[in-house]
């Protein structure tokens, strides 16, 4: 293996940028050359390629975003696509990619490698969806954001004695939501893993409200339902006013946390030392504090989970 090539891929998540300069230092390190792919897949076809020196990732591992831009592709899904992203990789005399994103990008990245091209996927989305690790590269930033944003919309819930609904992201997985609740306090955090009760909802908050507090924080996971429409229920089946707060995609931006950032650094060390070593159509992870490396398909095929244990914690500790 000689020259490698490196793209990120889906929703742009904080930390990308410190896995692409691990991925360009490290390899040139190892004494590879490598190539930049900017915009995701769709950039392979188009030829928007970059050489990638030294200089060309320094000053970005504190920058949210991505350097090389990220794309959702569906058509990558087509076998004629695929094949014609590996004739023009082989063309540049590329060797092997990594593959920076969620679970989409890892199809792709697997199908790749089906075809004789060798990837490897390094997991980089907000929400944590990705089976086979604990953690993915953007999901403590985005906690962060969540947890400051709650914290200052409490002060005014506190002031104006308000509930307020929070909208928060994660797709179909409540680890935002979750973690958030925990860590800012929320009364109540509604997430996918749990199935939804109306009355929970309300007999928390009315039990609530029977000892004196008049603010309360419930935390929304995208994936269960809108703000507005959790809002609409309370309003219809109890008379509850509520606020509501879609925090939307300030939750993808920022810079990233120490803790991003050095997990970034690791994976993105760690797919390099994996192409090296000829493994092909697999993710790096980690787990109990270690990198592990597992088959792309087990990312996609089985379904993640938030950590329940967490619900009943916030439950707990919000009565
Ligand atoms: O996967 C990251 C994510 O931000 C999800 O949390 C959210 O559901 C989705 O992407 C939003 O995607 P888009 O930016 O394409 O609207």
């Amino acid at each position: 293996m000689k020259k490698i090539a490196v793209l990120t891929s889906g929703g742009d998540a904080p930390g990308m940028n410190a896995a692409i300069r691990a991925v360009v230092r490290k390899a040139i390190y190892e004494g590879l050359e490598v190539v930049g792919i900017k915009q995701g897949y769709q950039g392979i076809l188009e030829r928007n390629f970059e050489a990638m020196t030294l200089g060309a990732v320094g000053d970005i591992i504190q920058r949210g975003g991505t350097k090389l831009y990220s794309a959702r592709f569906p058509q990558f899904k087509e076998d004629a696509v695929q094949a014609e992203a590996i004739s023009i990789l082989r063309e540049e005399g590329i060797d092997g990619l990594i593959v920076i994103g969620g679970d989409g990008s890892y199809r792709g990245a697997m199908s790749l490698t089906e075809k004789g091209f060798p990837c490897v996927g390094v997991p980089g989305t907000i929400d944590n969806d990705i089976p086979g690790t604990e953690y993915t590269i953007g999901f403590d930033t985005a906690l962060n954001t969540v947890m400051y944003s709650i914290d200052k919309i409490r002060d005014t819930a506190t002031s104006h004695e308000n509930s307020f609904i929070v909208e928060v992201m994660g797709r179909d997985a409540g680890d935002i939501a979750v973690w958030a609740g925990v860590a800012a306090g929320a009364e109540t955090v509604v997430i996918p893993e749990v199935d939804f009760d109306i009355d929970m909802v309300i007999s928390r908050l009315q039990r609530s409200a029977d000892r004196g507090k008049k603010h309360s924080i419930i935390i929304v996971a995208e994936g269960v339902m809108s703000g507005h429409t959790l809002a609409n229920l309370l309003k219809e089946k109890a008379g509850i006013e509520t606020r509501v707060s879609v925090l939307g995609h300030m939750q993808r931006g920022g810079s990233p946390t120490a803790r991003d950032r050095v997990l970034a650094s690791r994976f993105g060390a760690r797919a390099v030392e994996l192409l090296l070593e000829g493994k092909a159509g697999v993710a790096v992870g980690i787990r109990n504090h270690n990198l592990v490396d597992y088959d792309l398909p087990e990312a996609y095929e089985s379904k993640h989970q938030a950590d329940v244990s967490l619900y009943t914690l916030s439950e707990q500790l919000s009565i």
